[in-house]
């Protein structure tokens, strides 16, 4: 009787391959190059109560990932990544990502300026570093959308900017589930702790 087949688990084969990986542009090939449907993140695939879910897949000394699940029309703040090279992988649904240039005007006073607007659907890939400036994600459209994001190394916080007046706050990571399992956040915790992407 044949072997029933093998099922293949592309995380852990990004996973695998990035451990190994000696560059930016080997790594941002890698996430382009292997498929990842919703199908194997099912463990990792929670909403948020209040914002986006971020669910923790894994972490280790180079890198993290996290998958983004988000409801129609919720978005991130513009923030920055703390000196990490952040990749983007859109696992379903569509994403639209604002990008700003970011101006000091005064301590914690800044002008963000936009640049590039991209929508992203199934499958693409972006990239972004603090050199290349700020951006902000959401999702404009009326279903849900889903969103890998790799971090070189792991990112345990950001600086996010209010577009309106320019004004800057550190907030850290909390996450909606780690490695496939939920975690309880107070009411506390939710108003102190805002996520970032
Ligand atoms: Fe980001």
């Amino acid at each position: 009787m044949p072997a029933a087949p093998r099922a293949i688990n592309n995380i852990q084969t990004v996973i695998e391959q990035l451990s190994v990986a000696g560059s930016d542009q080997q790594r941002l090939e890698i996430i382009e190059s292997v498929p990842i449907d919703l199908t194997e993140l099912r463990p990792y695939h929670h909403y948020g109560s209040s914002s986006y879910g971020r669910n923790l897949i894994y972490t280790g000394v180079g890198f993290e990932i996290i998958l983004l699940c988000w409801q129609p029309q919720q978005y991130s703040t513009p923030h920055d990544h703390q000196g990490s090279l952040c990749i983007m992988k859109c696992i379903s649904g569509e994403l639209t990502e604002q990008r700003y240039q970011l101006q000091a005007k005064a301590v914690n006073n800044c002008i963000l300026s936009p640049t590039e607007r991209v929508t992203f659907c199934d499958g693409e890939v972006t990239s972004i570093t603090d050199q290349q400036g700020l951006h902000k994600l959401g999702n404009e459209t009326a279903a849900e959308a889903c969103s890998l994001h790799f971090y070189f190394p792991p990112i345990h916080s950001a600086n996010a900017y209010n577009e309106q007046d320019g004004s800057q706050k550190t907030v850290l990571s909390v996450f909606t589930s780690e490695y496939g399992v939920k975690t309880a956040v107070t009411a506390t915790e939710k108003v102190k702790l805002q996520s970032v992407s």
